[in-house]
């Protein structure tokens, strides 16, 4: 039998170390080595800190897994890569289950489309059409603060931070006083391995602190969103909130764990990562003043821009599946149970389908790109999020002359959803 190809122990300590990720130029190496070597390969809990589990890194084979949500599953085991002792507590928080919150990513068929047909068409490209005003006000909300703030200011704290929270704020029905409060929460479920980011002092918390401090955020999170729950079961109007509070499952409504696992996954889902690729599209732009200058000239290029940036940055960096039956991946044998990293940076950089995967190419023909994934979980945002960058650019290129890189980016420390944390820029206003 061939002998399974086995990541050594620096590579597989910095495939699950937060650091890895905001050190971006040396993680994409190592994916490529990794890569070249096996794009499907063990790594088998060095330090006997966390499970074993199969690490994907080729494009194909995401895409087969992403694709078969017959053999890959989005349980039992946890979809975010989690250390044993994270996993220990979420068991003892939920009473089993590894999922600290019940959501869509964590349902599987036939219970999982059942859940996500209650929203899909509203975040299909007809309805979003009706709050393209909303979002066009918030963007031009955003210049404007941007525009008072300048000429030297930090795009992701004053853009692409603030802009698609308020976005999905308000689908979600939370006035702009209570924003800080999500933007808190959803930092310390999701950006939590970042100190800079969730300001809650967790690089010196142990593990179980750290997790106990995010089931902490879970539980203030459900809180406040049963007031809202209330309040759209009473006077609905066309957010998506109202949509949620108002849902039938097997003619039932949605009980309170479900429900609120709407209400996080929409929100938590939704900003991070369009930030990410916001701040990341601006700083290709600021470091390329003539494609600035195509762009603000015609903008048909912006699809493409938006796009490219979506697979330049690779917001949500992967999620985990659970073989169901034994199987073969990229020439290895999988077992039942097996747990799989399905990482969609070292996808999305993969030479065999993208040409100079590292170059921001916005005229890039085809960017059959993995960012929003693939298959029956593939993101159920994904129209909102190009929405939201499209208006929110045509918003910029009509009121800035020229953008200019004003000290050095700097990338969140995170295995799952990363991208930039600051981005300093000069503007020079139109
Ligand atoms: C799922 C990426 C924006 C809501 C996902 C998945 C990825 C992803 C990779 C998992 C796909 C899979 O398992 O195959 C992104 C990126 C975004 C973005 C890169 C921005 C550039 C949004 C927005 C929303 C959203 C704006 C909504 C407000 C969701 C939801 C799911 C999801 C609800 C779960 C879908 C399911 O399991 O059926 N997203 N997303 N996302 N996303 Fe997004």
């Amino acid at each position: 039998m061939a002998s399974v190809p086995t990541l050594n122990a620096e590579d597989g300590r910095a495939v699950i170390d937060p650091a890895s990720y905001a050190d971006w130029d040396n993680l994409l190496d190592r994916f490529d080595t990794i890569r070249s070597q096996s794009p499907v390969v063990r790594v088998a809990g060095v330090d006997d800190v966390h499970r074993p589990f199969w690490l994907v890194t080729g494009y194909d084979e995401v895409m087969q897994v992403s694709k078969d949500n017959a053999t890959y599953l989005n349980n039992p085991q946890t979809v975010v890569f989690s250390l044993n002792e994270g996993i220990a507590f979420a068991k003892a928080m939920t009473g089993g289950s590894e999922h600290m919150v019940a959501s869509l990513v964590t349902f599987d068929a036939p219970i999982h489309m059942k859940y996500r047909k209650l929203t899909q068409e509203w975040f299909m490209p007809k309805n979003l059409r009706t709050i393209e005003g909303e979002i066009r006000a918030i963007a031009e909300r955003t210049v404007d603060r941007m525009l008072a703030a300048g000429p030297d200011i930090d795009f992701v704290k004053q853009v692409s931070g603030p802009y698609p929270l308020h976005v999905v704020m308000q689908i979600l029905g939370v006035p702009e006083e209570d924003e800080p409060r999500m933007l808190m929460l959803t930092q310390q479920m999701f950006g939590g391995q970042d100190e800079d980011l969730n300001q809650s002092g967790m690089a010196a918390m142990t593990p179980e602190q750290i997790t106990q401090l995010v089931a902490g955020a879970v539980k203030d999170f459900e809180a406040y969103f049963a007031g809202i729950t209330a309040e759209k079961r009473v006077n609905p109007t066309s957010d998506v909130a109202s949509t949620i509070a108002n849902s039938v499952v097997d003619g039932s409504p949605l009980n309170d764990r479900d429900m609120m696992g709407y209400y996080i996954i929409l929100a938590a889902a939704g900003h991070d990562t369009t930030s990410a690729s916001t701040a990341g599209a601006m700083m290709a732009l600021a470091h390329d003043p003539e494609q600035f200058a195509r762009v603000k000239a015609d903008r048909s290029l912006l699809a493409g821009i938006v796009e490219e940036a979506i697979r330049w940055t690779s917001p949500v960096q992967h999620f985990m599946r659970t073989v169901a039956k034994d199987t073969q991946l990229g020439g290895q044998e999988l077992k039942q149970g097996d747990w799989l990293m399905i990482n969609y940076v070292a996808a999305n950089h993969d030479p065999s389908q993208f040409e100079d995967p590292r170059r921001f190419d916005a005229a890039r023909s085809p960017n059959r790109h993995l960012a929003f994934g693939a298959g029956a979980h593939q993101c159920l945002g994904l129209h909102l999020a190009r929405l939201e960058m499209r208006i929110l650019f045509e918003a910029l290129l009509d009121r800035i002359e020229r953008v200019e890189p004003a000290g050095e980016a700097h990338r969140s420390k995170s295995t799952f959803v990363g991208g930039l944390k600051s981005l300093p820029l000069r503007i020079t206003s139109a």
